[in-house]
């Protein structure tokens, strides 16, 4: 352990970069899919001759520059902040891994911003052909930074054989495009692409939900079909794209759908539930009466969306347990390779700030370190309701378990490995038992 613990009561730091993402997610993947779909409108716009097109789309698009330029990097400076937190070795790892990707995401992000603020503001001041060729450029650019960044995040899910092999810093800069194209990056891509083209439907839609019908009925019911023809065929697609990234997933991992304990099960066939029945809502809500198409409405495709969104990326998180990088780094920061070293030299050596002599103080640093990532003391999987009526026996039979980490223990499906001297583990023996006797009495007291 070489970085201090980030103590969040209740929820616990995983639930931070949680909430911040499920945000960040909604916005960015808006502002891919708004990426191809202004361009596309424009088009259609000219094509139709409509200036009510036109300026319904304008209108759309202050508002798509506000929330996608102000919310959208905001909250993605968010999770950097709280993954520094959180989850540093992890955070560091990756910075490490793809220093040049990094790069590369940082510079298309960059065409991005400054391509949507030049179309913006170059309306009306160009020519339509050039118009529409600036709208290309944010829209290639944005989705390349979707690109860059989807290869990361399937690679903390299946960093593949051929990455993890590699043993030696050189070996691993050679093997880093394997990482990158990793066994789920396309089903990854997939996913993360018709989730773009359904929010940023879903966003169209509730801003042209507010177009009064009374006076303009012809363009908000032509608007409103025209959205549905991508979002319900994406939508629908959405599941597909699920069961082929199942299917690449190695066997391990798939097992993790099968423990009751984590809830993935019911929370992945949520995604495809949800996901079709938000399509089949918008078509029902949208195409017989287009004109009664109220904002109330498109709130709750909104909603809708939010679940498969949420859903999906809880998905996505758990199916690499008990790793943060499958089969490289245990959740809590141990990498595999260094276990049997912490378990030699000791795993708070490299704490400077914990005073090993001290049993309490190396019993609670070794919580923070090794299990607090997943666990809370009374809110989040509460290590008051797990340790709760256990006997001293039983308590350091888990840790035990933990400890030798034979592939045949449950535990191992989801727990990574208690590493650490004898001295270190009896000092969280300890403490444990301590606070969850402290706090049964405390409990009595009441
Ligand atoms: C990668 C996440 C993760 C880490 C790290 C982790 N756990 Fe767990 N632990 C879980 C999950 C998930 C469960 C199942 C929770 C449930 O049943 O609600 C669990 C269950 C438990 C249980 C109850 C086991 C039973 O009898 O069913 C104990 C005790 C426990 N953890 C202790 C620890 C200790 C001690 C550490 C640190 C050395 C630790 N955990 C680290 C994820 C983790």
């Amino acid at each position: 352990m070489n970085y201090p613990f980030w103590d969040v009561p209740l929820i616990g730091a995983g639930w931070v970069i949680g909430i911040i993402s499920i945000f960040h997610i909604m916005i960015s993947h808006f502002a891919v899919g708004g990426g191809l779909l202004i361009p596309i409108l424009e088009r259609r716009a000219l094509a139709l001759k409509s200036p009510e097109w036109m300026g319904a789309l304008r209108r759309n698009m202050l508002f798509f520059l506000i929330v996608t330029g102000v919310l959208g990097t905001v909250s993605g400076v968010g999770i950097w902040f709280s993954i520094g937190l959180a989850q540093p070795a992890g955070t560091s790892a990756l910075i490490h891994i793809f220093v040049f990707f990094w790069a590369i995401e940082w510079i298309f992000f960059l065409i991005e911003l400054t391509s949507a603020a030049v179309y913006y503001y170059s309306w009306g001041r160009v020519s339509d052909r050039l118009h529409v060729a600036l709208g290309w450029v944010y829209c290639v650019s944005s989705f390349f930074t979707l690109f860059v960044i989807n290869g990361v995040l399937s690679f903390m899910m299946t960093p593949g054989e051929a990455w993890l092999k590699a043993g030696t810093m050189q070996e691993f800069s050679g093997a880093v495009l394997d990482g990158f194209f990793n066994p789920t990056y396309w089903p990854s891509l997939l996913i993360r692409f018709l989730a773009c083209l359904s929010l940023a439907a879903v966003f169209v839609l509730m801003s042209s939900s507010r177009i009064r019908g009374e006076m303009e009925p012809a363009l908000k019911s032509g608007i409103l079909r025209y959205l549905l023809r991508w979002f319900v065929p994406a939508l629908l697609l959405l599941p597909v794209g699920l069961f082929w990234l199942l299917y690449m997933l190695p066997e391990p991992q798939l097992n993790l759908l099968r423990l009751p304990e984590l809830g993935l099960l019911p929370i992945s066939m949520t995604v495809i539930f949800a996901s079709v029945l938000t399509a089949v809502a918008a078509f029902l809500l949208v195409w017989p009466r287009p004109l009664k198409f109220t904002p109330a409405r498109a709130w709750i495709l909104m909603a809708l969306a939010a679940v498969v969104v949420s859903s999906a990326e809880y998905s996505r998180e758990m199916l690499r347990k008990p790793f943060v990088i499958a089969g490289y780094m245990y959740s809590n920061g141990v990498r595999v390779a260094d276990v049997e070293r912490f378990n030699a030299q000791g795993f708070l050596t490299k704490s400077l700030w914990v005073d090993e002599e001290n049993d309490f103080a190396a019993g609670k640093a070794m919580f923070r370190g090794q299990c607090m990532i997943c666990h809370t003391w009374s809110g989040y999987r509460s290590m008051n309701r797990l340790l709760k009526g256990r006997t001293r026996e039983s308590l350091q039979s888990v840790l035990d378990m933990l400890h030798e980490y034979k592939p045949e223990y449950h535990f191992t499906q989801y727990m990574p490995p208690l590493v650490g001297t004898l001295a270190e583990r009896r000092a969280l023996a300890v403490w444990l038992e301590n606070k969850a006797r402290l706090k049964v009495e405390e409990e009595e007291e009441h």
